[in-house]
């Protein structure tokens, strides 16, 4: 029995050392201390054993099946330890690996622009506001005072959505692209509490000959302020203020009398050209931006016209108001002296990817 036990220790030393993993050595260690096992196999002879005999292989088989226990144990331990080292070995991580480079985007000249004028705008206290490009014929024209047959319809002409543009009967209901971004003056005196101090970013479209200073679709910033009798003079300061903040402390602005719907009294604001510094002409030709003019249209501005106001509910014993609206398009190619705004539309990627 001595010599048997000594057989299933090497049959199982063998077998362990070719063990791979901790799960072959769990099933082999039950191979031989199992219930069923090869151990208590041998043991079922030990009844017909000697005392004598008895109590030398009793000791024996003790000693053997804590001896399989612990080199399962240690094989067990060993082979773990290369399993996780072989992970770290598998999920290393080479931080010096050199990836090429991926070109990376950047913001269009337009929203750049935006963006530098919201923030001056934000300073001085005022807050985004934002409106439907798809708008009514109600927002975009009636209430700006701007009624049907009136001969400012034709030069905000645009694109109508519906095609019974002609129908009487869906009167103010039609919709058409937004040919500016001044109904969101109406939409907010409606929908907010007074004093009001917003501007308005945003793509507006319209039925335009494409030239320098034209395309049918470009981006305006609409501003409102209604207050207790605010004035023509904080119109201008606050206009002067953006612009010397936005294309430098020299430049200046020039206000003549215009006729807006939704204003009065109305102004057109130009800038001095930034392009040829107000001289009209650049390298001895005649400037394309400003048309050798040295000045540049820029805005739209007034006093909010009281039936505006009223339209929108405002109290007019107490509150006044001031708007503007601006092009994008033309202060970006001013701040980036570029000759023509519509450039910004063609995809020039060279052009754009300087700014
Ligand atoms: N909406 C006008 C346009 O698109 C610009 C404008 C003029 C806006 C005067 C205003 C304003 O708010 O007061 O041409």
């Amino acid at each position: 029995m001595q010599q048997k036990l000594l057989d299933l220790k090497n049959d199982f030393l063998n077998k362990l050392e070719n063990t791979t993993s901790p799960e072959q050595v769990e099933v082999l260690k039950k191979e031989f201390l199992g219930k069923w096992g090869k151990l208590q196999d041998i043991l079922k002879g030990i009844k017909d054993l000697s005392v004598e005999e008895k109590k030398v292989v009793g000791p024996l088989a003790n000693e053997l099946k804590n001896e399989i226990e612990q080199k399962a144990e240690e094989k067990t331990l060993l082979l773990e330890e290369a399993k996780f080292e072989q992970q770290v070995e598998d999920e290393q991580i080479d931080v010096t690996l050199q990836f090429p480079s991926k070109k990376k985007g950047h913001k269009h000249p337009i929203s750049i622009t935006s963006e530098l004028l919201e923030d001056i705008f934000i300073s001085l206290g005022f807050k985004v506001e934002d409106g439907p490009q798809i708008e009514d014929e109600q927002h975009n024209f009636d209430k700006l005072n701007i009624p049907d047959n009136h001969p400012a319809r034709d030069v905000w002409d645009t694109f109508w959505i519906t095609d019974k543009i002609n129908d009487t009967k869906a009167s103010g209901k039609k919709q058409l692209l937004r040919t500016h971004t001044s109904p969101i003056q109406v939409r907010t005196m409606l929908k907010w509490d007074l004093p009001i101090k917003i501007i308005v970013p945003g793509r507006v479209f319209r039925y335009e000959q494409e030239d320098a200073r034209h395309t049918c679709n470009f981006y305006q910033l609409e501003g409102l302020v209604v207050w207790e009798w605010v004035t023509f003079g904080d119109l201008k300061w606050t206009l002067d203020t953006v612009m010397k903040r936005l294309l430098g402390e020299k430049t200046e602005l020039r206000f003549r009398p215009s006729i807006f719907p939704f204003t009065e009294p109305s102004a057109e604001v130009d800038v001095s050209c930034q392009i040829c510094n107000g001289t009209g002409k650049v390298k001895g030709k005649k400037c394309s931006m400003c048309s050798g003019t040295g000045w540049v249209e820029l805005l739209g501005a007034g006093m909010v016209h009281p039936k505006v106001l009223k339209e929108s509910g405002v109290d007019l014993e107490k509150y006044s108001g001031f708007a503007f609206g601006m092009g994008i398009d033309r202060i970006a190619a001013q701040r980036f002296n570029v000759s023509s705004s519509r450039m910004f539309y063609q995809s020039r990627l060279k052009l754009n990817e300087q700014f």
